[in-house]
């Protein structure tokens, strides 16, 4: 069984993808120029979108990884945050650009962004693929920002449903069926 045919609507491409993503490397790259920034994946989301931006800079950027307690199997966020796996290294000092797949309600990087700048970092930059304004209830706003999604739940390109459809290479939303259960 092919993975797509679960797919209702392709909402971005891998041709759009790959433009957006160049876009924002290049503007990252602009506005970084003479330093080193450590980008910062939130887990596990944003792996595809972090490895397709890091190679779109063109700076001695670092990378490390976080993992944040998520929605579980459902598509509404509960509002409660947990760090399940932490950064490797120290952050002090250092220009901090978190990299997420969407920002939604906001409560995660409302959360996180508090989390790191405890520790003090020189500056702290959200650089996020999707953002749905609309779901918004923390008053958060993306530095970095890819496409504006309507109100849906979207899926590919690193992001899930109930773990699946990561890998798919766009972004789409699944035939209602399939969130049904
Ligand atoms: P927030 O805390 O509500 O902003 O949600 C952020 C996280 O929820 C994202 O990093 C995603 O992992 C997940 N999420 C929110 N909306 C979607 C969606 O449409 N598809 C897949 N995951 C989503
Ligand atoms: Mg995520």
């Amino acid at each position: 069984m092919r993975l797509d045919q679960d797919i209702l609507e392709v909402f971005y491409s891998e041709e759009q993808l790959k433009a957006k993503v160049a876009e924002l490397g290049a503007a990252i790259t602009r506005d970084y120029q003479g330093k080193s920034p450590v980008l910062v994946s939130v887990l596990r989301g944003s792996y595809i979108f972090m490895a397709d931006l890091t190679r779109s800079i063109d700076l001695p950027c670092t990378v490390d990884f976080m993992s944040v307690s998520s929605y579980g199997a459902g598509t509404t966020s509960s509002g409660q945050v947990k760090i399940l796996k932490d950064l490797s290294e120290p952050i002090e000092g250092k220009d901090l650009i978190i990299v997420e797949d969407i920002l939604d309600s906001g409560n995660t990087l409302f959360y996180l962004r508090d989390v790191l700048a405890a520790r003090k970092p020189a500056s702290i930059a959200i650089c996020t693929l999707l953002d749905k304004p609309e779901r918004r209830v923390k008053p958060i706003r993306a530095d970095y920002s890819g496409f504006e999604v309507p109100d849906a739940f979207v899926v590919g390109y690193g992001l899930d449903y109930a773990e699946k459809y990561r890998n798919l290479p766009y972004i789409g939303v699944l035939k209602p069926e399939i969130y049904g259960g």
